[in-house]
């Protein structure tokens, strides 16, 4: 199915980002909120979007307008009737989002897909809400929406293929990077990166190193930002209620370090509250020196190496690979397009870059790990099965990839 014009429910950070991205590939889009003030908002964020495109040269004023047309502002669902997809980016909260699938059914087309962009939630409970469950499909951008590649594409229990394939087409059309993944808590990226994000702050309270060292040492390694920085970009509260879902869901391999709860507890909540890993502006990192320095005793307790981060993200990513979430290469473009990680530079991805380590050295590295810090680094059956039938990686032409 083509889709000739789409609406956006929620025009927040990700709803107006969302919309100007649909806007700039040219379709007509609806952006709808309860609040005229977030409205507003959301377009001067659209707007700052384009007017940046116009400074740099890139398009003309002229051509901001046109895009802008494009672009009908809502209060009530009056546009609703001839949309081919919605995508909803209102709160995370259930009770919400399936208030909204419910009253968009009533005013929609039988063939309108239904797309939610959470970040955690059941695409499968929210289409059971509807009329319609095999036409609801998780459609999860990235911030900021307009400059991240990635999209994931969640198919939930009861989607079938053809509004998953629309979905596809359609995030294609958008110059986006769509990446199918099976409905799983976390969906590919939030899950990879839970394990990876909470083991520096374990590092961290650890007194293994500092939070400078640690996110030094992961830029060295290939990633476009330390897990610190990152954290405190994404904001601490969203990273830890992540993580305590995760764990609800995985069990004691994403349980939380303790020092993530006692930042949140205090306020650090990351760059948006002036303060979180690091101090902005005038605060500083100093209580959450001293908030280390209470919990270890001023020990060194565990010992910080890159590949105690590493090692539990491609573990995760082998996980994900036995409970069929995702292809082995589509697991591996989601990191790269999802985080921007590289290793020393070359695009490689968590299941490329194990098949290039050897997965009976990875496999030995987890239990030394697991010995020393406990069963969260325990290896995933996949990585097993795969070094007993001698698929070790590169050096063997078959691992995860096989190779010629
Ligand atoms: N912020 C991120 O980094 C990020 C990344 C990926 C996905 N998400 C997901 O995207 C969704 C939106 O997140 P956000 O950060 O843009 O939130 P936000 O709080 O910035 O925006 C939400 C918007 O929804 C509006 N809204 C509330 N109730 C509404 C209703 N009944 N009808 C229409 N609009 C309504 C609000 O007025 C607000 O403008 C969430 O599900 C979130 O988990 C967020």
């Amino acid at each position: 199915m083509y889709i000739f014009k789409a609406g956006v429910v929620g025009a927040g950070a990700m709803g107006a980002g969302i919309a100007q991205v649909i806007s700039y590939s040219g379709l007509p889009v609806v952006l709808k909120d309860v609040d005229q003030a977030m409205l507003d908002k959301g377009l001067a964020q659209i707007r700052s979007i384009y007017q940046g495109r116009v400074e740099k040269g890139k398009m003309s004023a002229g051509e901001m307008q046109s895009k802008l047309d494009l672009i009908t502002p809502a209060l009530d669902y009056g546009e609703f009737a001839d949309v081919d997809v919605v995508i909803e980016a209102v709160p995370e909260k259930m009770s919400l989002k399936k208030r909204i699938f419910t009253e968009l059914d009533a005013i929609c087309p039988a063939g309108t897909i239904f797309a939610s962009n959470t970040s955690a939630l059941s695409i499968t409970e929210m289409g059971r809400a509807t009329k319609r469950p095999h036409k609801m499909v998780g459609m999860h951008f990235f911030n900021p929406a307009n400059v991240m590649k990635l999209v994931e594409v969640i198919r939930g229990e009861e989607t079938d293929d053809e509004a998953v394939q629309d979905i596809v087409a359609f995030t294609e059309t958008l110059r986006k990077i769509p990446v199918v993944v099976k409905e799983c808590p976390g969906f590919l990226v939030n899950r990879l990166l839970t394990p990876y994000l909470n083991e520096a702050v374990l590092c961290l309270q650890e007194g293994a190193a500092t939070a400078q060292q640690i996110d030094a040492a992961m830029v060295d390694y290939g990633w476009p930002m330390g897990p610190f920085t990152l954290m405190d970009f994404l904001g601490l509260d969203v990273c830890y209620d992540v993580g305590q879902y995760l764990y609800s869901q995985y069990g004691d391999r994403m349980a939380a370090a303790a020092l993530f709860e006692q930042l949140v507890k205090a306020g650090r909540l990351g760059e948006k509250s002036g303060a979180g890993f690091y101090g902005y502006g005038d605060n500083t990192d100093e209580p959450v020196r001293q908030m280390i320095a209470r919990m270890n005793g001023g020990r060194r307790l565990g010992e910080f190496r890159p590949e105690r981060l590493m090692y539990l993200l491609i573990n995760e990513a082998a996980y994900a690979v036995q409970e069929n979430v995702a292809d082995v290469r589509d697991i591996d473009m989601a990191m790269i397009a999802g985080t921007g990680m590289t290793v020393g530079g070359e695009r490689l991805g968590p299941l490329a870059l194990a098949d290039k380590l050897g997965l009976d050295t990875l496999v030995a590295g987890l239990e030394d790990f697991e010995k020393k810090y406990g069963k969260r680094f325990h290896p995933a059956a996949r990585l097993y099965e795969l070094v007993k039938e001698g698929h070790t990686g590169v050096k063997a032409k078959a691992g995860f990839l096989e190779y010629v």
